[in-house]
């Protein structure tokens, strides 16, 4: 869906064309959508898996893990009986919706940071008090185009922005005349998928974008005993193993890659010294890989280190928010204490 009327032609700064720059667009319901290009720099798979394979110890940036067939997986790993984050955070956003409205005041303006398919986002605008304003951040163009739209056609009374851009770099958002309050979401816990320090940096640069008086809603996956954690992110159907290992299979299939995919295993371990999962794939025996002319060697048991997810004490959460500029102001979790919702204000 490139030819979206008002396109403008252009070319951004590293020379490849922008595809659409602040074009409007119309749903058949009367909504509204403004579609605002920001060129996020897009990655070169090939150079960044090769220079991450061939550290002393290997990685693959977790980025990569969501092509089709990865996204795919994912949406599954999210209805996986093991894996309770994805219920348990919708269950905290139907529960307390009423406080959000409060605490956020009417007209407000919605900024989510990786947007993916807007799901849980249509939950909270459900029950804020008369939002004026979307806006939706994604790095992946498909899937913000899709799901804005579809939103937009449901909340025709919401003027919905997508801005395709990396929420993992400086963005500026303009004051839109009629909106209230700014309120940021980053739901999925995926600020755990960040390191301490790269959370830090991203709750410093979100406060930046919402500004003052603004505030934020992140979703955080709380510490709790190692058996239910680990089996959250190691399924007893293997779809979180096949998830991981479709890594592999993805460089195969688009970097003409020799990985023997039955050599590898998924291993998801609970790093307790840093408190987060680590998810690995673990080499089965010694052997070498390779990607073009380039060969990887791996000793039997020697580990690719795809990511970590880090969990937070409801405490350790609102500290770290402190030294980011913000003032926590509400925590939520459910019975069973296995996640958390924080209200923060711009301080
Ligand atoms: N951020 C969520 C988490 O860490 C979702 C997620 C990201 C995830 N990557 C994953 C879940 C890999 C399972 C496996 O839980």
């Amino acid at each position: 869906m490139t030819g979206l009327p008002g396109t403008a032609p252009g070319l951004r700064r590293n020379g490849s064309p922008i595809i659409f720059r602040h074009a409007m667009h119309e749903t058949e319901t009367g909504g509204r959508i403004r579609f605002r290009d920001e060129g996020p720099e897009i990655e070169d798979f090939k150079s960044e898996v090769i220079e991450n394979l061939s550290r002393e110890r290997k990685t693959l940036p977790c980025k990569f893990f969501y092509d089709k067939t990865g996204s795919d997986l994912f949406d599954r790993i999210c209805e996986l009986d093991e894996y309770y984050p994805t219920r348990t955070e919708i269950a905290l956003l139907e529960r307390h919706g009423e406080e959000f409205a409060e605490l956020s005041g009417p007209a407000c303006h919605v900024i989510e940071f990786g947007s993916g398919s807007s799901v849980k986002v249509k939950l909270l605008l459900d029950k804020l008090n008369e939002p004026s304003t979307y806006t939706a951040i994604d790095i992946s163009k498909d899937h913000l185009i899709d799901a804005t739209t579809a939103l937009a056609e449901e909340f025709p009374e919401i003027d919905v922005e997508a801005v395709w851009a990396d929420y993992s770099q400086p963005l500026r958002m303009e004051r839109n005349g009629h909106a209230g309050r700014r309120l940021g979401f980053f739901p999925g816990s995926t600020i755990g998928n960040f390191s301490p320090d790269e959370a830090h940096a991203f709750l410093q640069r979100s406060a930046e974008t919402i500004g003052p008086e603004g505030s934020m809603l992140i979703g955080v996956d709380l510490k709790k005993d190692e058996d239910t954690l680990i089996a959250a992110y190691n399924d007893r159907d293997g779809v979180t193993a096949a998830f991981n290992e479709n890594l592999l299979a993805r460089i195969n299939r688009e970097l003409d890659g020799e990985f023997n995919l039955s050599a590898f295993s998924h291993d998801a371990v609970y790093n307790r010294e840093h408190g987060r999962i680590e998810m690995h794939l673990v080499s089965e025996r010694d052997q070498t890989a390779r990607i073009g002319d380039r060969s990887f060697e791996f000793r039997a048991g020697e580990t690719i280190h795809t990511e970590n997810s880090y969990k937070y004490s409801i405490g350790e959460f609102q500290g770290l928010c402190r030294e980011a500029r913000y003032e926590p102001i509400q925590a939520w979790t459910d019975p069973a204490g296995m996640f958390s919702l924080h209200y923060l204000n711009v301080a």
